[in-house]
């Protein structure tokens, strides 16, 4: 693993509102019932292939035809393997259609030859008989953006598939890395995907990390743009870190809280007390109590320091 660990500058500070967040009927679900033949051909087509049939817990008809749409908008051309496959979500690699906007650096070749940039993005399904749903309404209940969220487990996953890329997109106007959002539909979130499809990016967990100290130092760092953002995110820990090409990168963003939730204590504390645990046990001895200071220490005023 390089040593380099270079921090984003943060870009314009987000405003103080959350945006709100439609969890009403989506495209998806009215594509699922509609009598379509192009979406009757794509789920026969879909249903044939190889990780299909290995997760097709996953593939119910609605979470197929969200997968279509994504497809009709030009945000996924093609799908890959699986990456991961967790209790709530499994991750797939895929193909990122034409409206994905720009590629990721070093990723502008043309397979396909269509005359655009082929880019990687990484698909995360949400299950809709996720077995923690009881655990998914605990967070969202706190959090202002979810405010009178409907009791049934749909409303909850796709409300939680929301979060997720609102998280994201709140987290990479902080400066915090985390892979980029490119789209949502229903409890399908489109992303960049970090690495590559033959070179998988690895979790903190899983590589030898050089430079523990700076490695650190830019947890730390990302821990306190997020807090300073208003995020906390709730599952942190070496193996919700990627490393690739030298960068960190923050993911799993489904269930981070705003600091106003009940438990954001609660949450960052254990945040703090996992970060401190795993880089202690890389030799560098680290209190969670001081860690958490630092990420909530409070930014400089605008006036401190102006004359
Ligand atoms: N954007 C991404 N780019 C590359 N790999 C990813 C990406 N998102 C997830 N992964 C891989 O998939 C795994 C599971 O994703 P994660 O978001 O942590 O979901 P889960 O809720 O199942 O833990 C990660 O540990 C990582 O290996
Ligand atoms: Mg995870």
């Amino acid at each position: 693993m390089s040593e380099e660990f270079a921090l984003l500058e943060p870009a314009d500070q987000p405003g103080d509102e959350w945006e709100a967040l439609d969890v009403s009927d989506t495209e998806a679900d009215r594509i699922a019932r509609r009598q379509d033949r192009e979406f009757d051909e794509f789920r026969k087509r879909i249903k044939d292939t190889e990780q299909f049939k290995l997760q097709e817990s996953v593939f119910d008809d609605a979470t197929l035809a969200a997968v279509y749409k994504l497809v009709q908008d030009g945000y996924v051309d093609a799908f890959g393997g699986p990456v991961s496959t967790g209790k709530e979500a499994s991750v797939f690699e895929a193909l990122g259609g034409q409206a994905g906007e720009r590629p990721a650096p070093g990723t502008a070749v043309d397979a396909d030859g269509d005359g655009h940039p082929d880019r990687e993005v990484a698909v995360k399904v949400y299950r809709i008989n996720s077995s923690n749903f009881r655990q998914m309404r605990d967070y969202l209940e706190g959090d202002p953006r979810f405010e009178g969220i409907a009791n049934d487990k749909k409303a909850v996953v796709l409300a939680w598939t929301k979060k997720e890329f609102a998280n994201l997109e709140r987290a990479r106007k902080a400066g915090v890395r985390v892979p980029e959002p490119i789209a949502v539909q229903r409890n399908v979130l489109v992303m960049e995907l970090v690495g590559h499809a033959d070179d998988r990016a690895r979790r903190l967990n899983e590589v030898d990390v050089e430079n523990p100290e700076t490695a650190y130092e830019v947890v730390r760092e990302y821990m306190r743009r997020l807090y300073r953002a208003g995020l906390i995110h709730g599952d942190l820990s070496e193996y919700n870190m990627i490393i690739h090409d030298g960068e960190l990168v923050v993911i799993d963003m489904g269930q981070a809280v705003t600091v106003h939730h009940p438990n954001a204590g609660e949450f960052l504390a254990r945040d703090c007390e996992n970060v401190a645990t795993f880089f202690t046990r890389q030799g560098i001895d680290i209190d969670p109590d001081e860690l958490q200071e630092y990420v909530t220490e409070p930014e400089p005023s605008d006036e401190a320091g102006t004359d």
